[in-house]
């Protein structure tokens, strides 16, 4: 099993480009689903988790090829619209193929994806809104089961703010007759590049981006090309890395506009960022001071703090003077990064969904275990600093997330390696 050894003490300077964002590439590539004519897709970045959907895609007939960060999909002849436990059991993003699935086909057969390291992530929103749209949905042996000869456009209201929930119900209600009102929208950016994408293949769309997304039915979408957009939460893993280090580092390739709030912590931290941006290139440059000071965050949906944060900030704050609060309000189980960290020397005291982290002068290095993508990146800020050297182990977690990690940090001059 893979581990990363990071010798802390080094200081992040100099520059590295961000790749393209995994949380609208996965959605993006399973809307291919919905015509039958090529979709074409560059800043496709190379993660685990895209070859898991470019795989799944290829089992159901969708022609796949990738040439770098091109990806071109062709789902002229689909097979057996089903999603097989195998492959969603590794990556739960595979729903996002229902809706399509059942908007092109008429039905799916989707593995229910089970819960994950961070919560029970159940898909019951998804169902309930296919289900407002005349689809017949049953969860029959681990399977979501769902028919229907043509969606009818619905209001739909979902019961808390879903990301992949809105992702599959504005997929699935681009084919349907009529209009589909989806209230209490995901508003995140990678929502935004999915339905720009969607609009590019001829779909009706408007409200992305907001809590109310309106979709009017069309007959059929066709092909089109699409560069996704960068990855936010890369952006701000590496803000952080460069921030606890006193690090001197630009990001190119991204914006700090999907960044507003994680970039107004860093700014609260001592940290002075700017952003450049001209119609073809945009980058964010980030000075930090010697010590942070502590920030206490509150997750919550877009544009509020990202969950997917949460765990570089409990890193960087192990270390800044002071005490920060955290606050994680989406997922139950999210922080299991905490008892790592306290391996490492951090001062950490959970209570609920509540962390208490007082910052402390040094962390030592030791070896501590990633459980999830955002946890394991939490872990290498921590190396960073610590004294010594720290061992990640099984960063299966972080090849599914960030691309070339141990790469970008050592352009940057880290002193990170991977192991067997
Ligand atoms: C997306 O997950 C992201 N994944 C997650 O990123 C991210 O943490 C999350 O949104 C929140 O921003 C992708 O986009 C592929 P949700 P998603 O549905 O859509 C509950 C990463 O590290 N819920 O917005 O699965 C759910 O349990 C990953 O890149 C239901 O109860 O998250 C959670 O508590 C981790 N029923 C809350 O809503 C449902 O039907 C938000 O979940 C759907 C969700």
């Amino acid at each position: 099993m893979d581990k990363l050894l990071i010798e802390g003490g080094r200081r992040l300077a100099g520059e590295i480009a961000i790749s393209g964002a995994k949380n609208a590439a996965l959605p993006i590539l399973c809307a291919c689903l919905l015509t039958r004519e090529p979709l074409v897709l560059d800043n496709v970045p190379a993660l685990h988790d895209i070859g898991t959907m470019l795989k799944l895609l290829a089992q159901m007939g969708v022609k796949v090829e990738r040439e770098g960060e091109r990806v071109t999909l062709c789902a002229a002849d689909l097979g057996e619209p089903v999603a097989p436990y195998e492959l969603v059991k590794t990556m739960r993003a595979s729903v996002l193929v229902l809706g399509p699935l059942v908007a092109r086909c008429g039905e799916a057969k989707v593995s229910l994806p089970g819960g994950c390291a961070i919560g029970a992530r159940p898909v019951d929103q998804h169902i309930k809104g296919l289900q407002a749209m005349g689809a017949e949905v049953n969860v029959d042996h681990g399977y979501v089961l769902a028919k229907s000869p043509r969606l009818k456009g619905a209001r739909l209201f979902t019961d808390m703010v879903t990301v992949t929930g809105t992702e599959n119900l504005m997929m699935a209600a681009c084919l349907a007759d009529g209009e589909t009102v989806i209230e209490n929208a995901a508003r995140e950016p990678e929502v935004v590049d999915l339905a720009q994408c969607l609009i590019s293949m001829g779909a009706q769309i408007s409200g992305a981006g907001t809590d109310v997304i309106r979709i009017r039915g069309v007959a059929s979408l066709h092909g089109a090309q699409h560069r996704i957009m960068p990855d936010r939460i890369e952006t701000g893993t590496y803000l952080c890395a460069a921030a606890v280090t006193g690090g001197d580092v630009r990001l190119t390739g991204t914006s700090a506009g999907y960044l507003d709030s994680v970039v107004d912590k860093l700014m609260d931290a001592g940290c002075d960022i700017t952003s450049e941006k001209s119609p073809s290139f945009e980058a964010i440059h980030i000075k930090a001071p010697s010590r942070l000071k502590a920030v206490s965050i509150r997750t919550a949906p877009y544009p509020a703090f990202p969950t997917d944060m949460q765990a570089q900030f409990m890193a960087i704050n192990a270390v800044a003077e002071g005490t920060a609060i955290i606050r994680e309000t989406i997922f139950e189980n999210r922080f299991m990064h905490a008892v790592e960290l306290q391996r490492l020397g951090a001062d950490i005291r959970i209570d609920g969904n509540t962390a208490v982290v007082q910052g402390v002068a040094r962390l030592q290095g030791a070896t501590v275990m990633a459980t999830d993508l955002r946890a394991s990146a939490s872990l290498i800020i921590a190396g960073l600093v610590a004294e010594g050297e720290t061992i990640v182990d099984r960063i299966y977690h972080l090849d599914r997330g960030y691309e070339k990690i141990e790469q970008k940090f050592a352009a940057l001059g880290a002193n990170v390696r991977r192991a067997k």
